[in-house]
């Protein structure tokens, strides 16, 4: 296959959805995934001319055998989009909401099956002078977001961005992009922390997908960036 092909995690909803169909728009094939809305994820990857492979991104065992199935659909990967993600909604000050499950449970998806895809990912990744661009958060950055566990694999999933970037250069940059609040199914009924960036932001709003597809289409296709987190919320973070 001649055209340049991304694999973007979680992308049958919100922000990995639209940016498959970002990419998509700007000739790049794009390979789908989800674990449970399968029908959704076929249906957008004809409906965008792609593919679709199904798997929990957080399963150990599970990236090497996605990146396989990848590379069986278009036989190279340019750009890897590690864009799902799970949270509990914990408020901070309840630790003992907090089990080892509730770390676990997150980890495994924002942390663990990020960091194996990553490394499943990269010999592809290294034929065609590829890209990573993980989907952190503001969580990551402030001390904010929906529960410590969350905010916590956020900062750990920055962190290993920038020591992956350190090492796997010249070939492959890997960055990050770190979202504010963004409408998306996951943030439908989250009124009250929309009322909040409404009235703190500079920019008055909560982000759209697009804010964010945006951003990690630059990220990926930009020559020179590398082991960079980009906050995209509006201004939030000079607030909070
Ligand atoms: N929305 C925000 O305000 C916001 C802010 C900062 C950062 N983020 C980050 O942005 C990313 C996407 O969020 P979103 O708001 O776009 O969420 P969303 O609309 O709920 O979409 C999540 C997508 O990920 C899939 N998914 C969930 N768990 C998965 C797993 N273990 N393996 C593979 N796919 C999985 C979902 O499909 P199925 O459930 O059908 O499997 C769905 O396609 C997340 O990493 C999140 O932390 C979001």
């Amino acid at each position: 296959m001649s055209q340049r092909v991304a694999f973007i995690t979680g992308s049958t909803s919100g922000i990995g959805e639209d940016t498959a169909r970002y990419f998509a728009a700007r000739d790049f094939t794009v390979v789908l995934n989800s674990v449970r809305s399968v029908a959704a994820g076929q249906a957008l990857a004809a409906e965008l001319g792609g593919f679709y492979v199904q798997g929990d991104v957080g399963v150990e065992g599970a990236a090497p055998r996605l990146i396989d199935e990848v590379l069986a659909h278009t036989g190279r990967l340019d750009v890897l989009v590690n864009n799902a993600g799970v949270t509990k909604v914990i408020a901070h000050p309840d630790l003992d909401a907090v089990t080892r499950d509730t770390w676990r449970e997150i980890f495994e998806v924002n942390v663990f099956g990020t960091f194996e895809l990553c490394r499943a990912a990269l010999p592809a990744l290294q034929e065609h002078g590829g890209a990573i661009v993980n989907v952190g958060s503001i969580a990551g950055l402030r001390q904010t977001g929906s529960s410590i566990p969350y905010a916590a694999s956020k900062a750990a999933l920055h962190h290993l961005t920038t020591l992956l970037a350190k090492v796997v250069g010249p070939s492959v940059r890997v960055n990050a992009v770190a979202p504010g609040l963004v409408d998306t199914p996951w943030t439908a009924d989250w009124d009250v922390v929309r009322g909040f960036v409404e009235a703190l932001a500079p920019l008055k709003r909560s982000g759209q997908p697009a804010d964010i597809s945006d951003v990690i289409y630059l990220l990926a296709t930009n020559s020179y960036v590398t082991g960079q987190i980009i906050a995209i919320d509006g201004g939030l973070t000079l607030t909070v």
